[in-house]
């Protein structure tokens, strides 16, 4: 295998870890390294203040499963990537998203939604996406060899089924993709994150109010007739799920695609035995953990964790990778193997919090991956697999563009 592409410095930058072993870039995500220290470190976050990265696997679950530790990223003051004062203060802003509230308002707004993302209605859901999969890959081979991945196949999919459960126009997605890069950027400004905020904010606003008027058979709408809900907070779950529900699956479709290309055994072991592909996706989610050093929780208490005392106020960062690259999860970790039992991997995270739309990415990212191995059979990478940039300047990490040809 060639050398993946890495991204030593960016990583430093965010963790400001002086030990970071510079010599080691044959890993596909950059975290993995942070597997040599102890699983549970002092961390120096962007503010400046200490607070601690978490890579152990148990350590992991621990810290995401006890209440101790709150999601809401204000209460901290030395959070990563905290909520700016300004929306704190400005209720409209955070309204519904309960990605970053604690029980029991995170249960009260997560707890509309579950029905709707049951395995069973997620399996409703299969056929249609099937036909969007068709499609892109009809738009795949109309752009012609070689064609960006990413472009033409990884990015449009989930935003077409995110927007069609959801009833929001596709035609919009410019506003919400582009609204959601600027959101995931390590370095955007607080004034970054309030602007792209009420961008966001407002276009739903306008969407929410013309469904209660004229509801239609979507999420959406069906949110409008929920009393305890009011227009700012359906605008709000509409926006986490809007952001999250596509950014993150078309990371996982460019990577798994470039790491399977980039293995031809195991490319080859899934194109002669494709009922491998659901425990296939298992382990390249395990195996990508695209959700980078994040989620970050602080500590309300002290508490300890591996040893440790975390203090009330200091926030811990869980990496993700780090903890699905422990070989206290699996045998062999740094190895790709797609024919592995699923493991209890946290890429999906782990708690109250685990993510909502596991079932539907399961899905995206099976049909998605099948699709692309029967349709081109000698799918290939159009470029040295180092040329292939690395967006190494988010939360998610993935490829900028995945030039292939068949
Ligand atoms: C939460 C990963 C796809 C909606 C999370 C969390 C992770 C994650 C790690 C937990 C964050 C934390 O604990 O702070 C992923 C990955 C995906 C994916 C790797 C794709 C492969 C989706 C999709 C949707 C979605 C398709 C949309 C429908 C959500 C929501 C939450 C969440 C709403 C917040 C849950 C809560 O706070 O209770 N996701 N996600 N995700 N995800 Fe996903």
């Amino acid at each position: 295998n060639a050398p993946m592409p890495t991204t030593h410095d960016d990583l430093r930058d965010l963790h400001d870890l002086p030990s970071y072993p510079k010599e080691r870039d044959d890993y596909i995500n950059p975290a993995r390294a942070l597997l040599t220290g102890p699983p549970i470190s002092p961390l120096r976050f962007a503010g400046g203040s200490t607070g601690w990265l978490v890579t152990g696997y148990h350590e992991a679950r621990e810290v995401l499963r006890d209440p101790r530790f709150s999601a809401e990223r204000w209460r901290g003051d030395d959070a990563m990537r905290p909520v700016p004062e300004s929306v704190r203060r400005d209720r409209s802003s955070g309204a519904g998203s309960f990605l970053a509230m604690d029980a029991p308002q995170h249960g009260h707004y997560r707890g509309q939604l579950t029905r709707y993302f049951t395995v069973r209605r997620m399996r409703e859901l299969e056929a249609r996406i099937e036909d969007i999969v068709a499609d892109q890959l009809d738009a795949l081979e109309a752009a012609g060899k070689p064609a960006d991945l990413v472009r033409h196949f990884a990015l449009p999919i989930p935003s077409l089924v995110i927007c069609e459960m959801l009833g929001v126009p596709y035609e919009e997605r410019e506003l919400f993709q582009s609204v959601a890069a600027r959101l995931l950027r390590q370095d955007r400004t607080d004034a970054e994150f309030v602007a792209g905020k009420t961008e966001l904010d407002t276009f739903l606003r306008t969407l929410v109010e013309a469904k209660r008027k004229d509801p239609r058979d979507d999420l959406i709408s069906l949110l409008t007739a929920v009393d305890e809900l009011d227009d700012e907070e359906i605008g709000g779950i509409a926006g986490l799920l809007l952001i999250a529900g596509h950014e993150t699956t078309t990371n996982m479709l460019s990577l798994g695609t470039f790491a399977l290309l980039r293995d031809p055994e195991q490319l080859e072991r899934l194109r002669a035995d494709e009922s491998l592909l659901p425990q296939a996706v298992e382990e390249l989610l395990r195996y990508l953990s695209i959700v980078n050093a994040f989620p970050v929780r602080i500590a309300l208490e002290d508490v300890v964790v591996g040893g440790v005392t975390v203090t009330a106020g200091q926030s811990v960062a869980v990496s993700v990778p780090a903890a699905n690259r422990d070989p206290a999860l699996v045998d062999d970790p740094d190895r790709l193997d797609v024919g592995r039992p699923r493991s209890s991997h946290l890429a999906f995270g782990y708690g109250i919090h685990q993510c909502l739309g596991q079932h539907l990415a399961r899905i995206e990212l099976v049909a998605g991956y099948r699709g692309l191995l029967r349709r081109f059979p000698g799918l290939r990478l159009a470029v040295p697999p180092e040329q292939v940039r690395m967006r190494s300047d988010m939360v998610i990490y993935g490829a900028h563009e995945l030039p292939v040809t068949w």
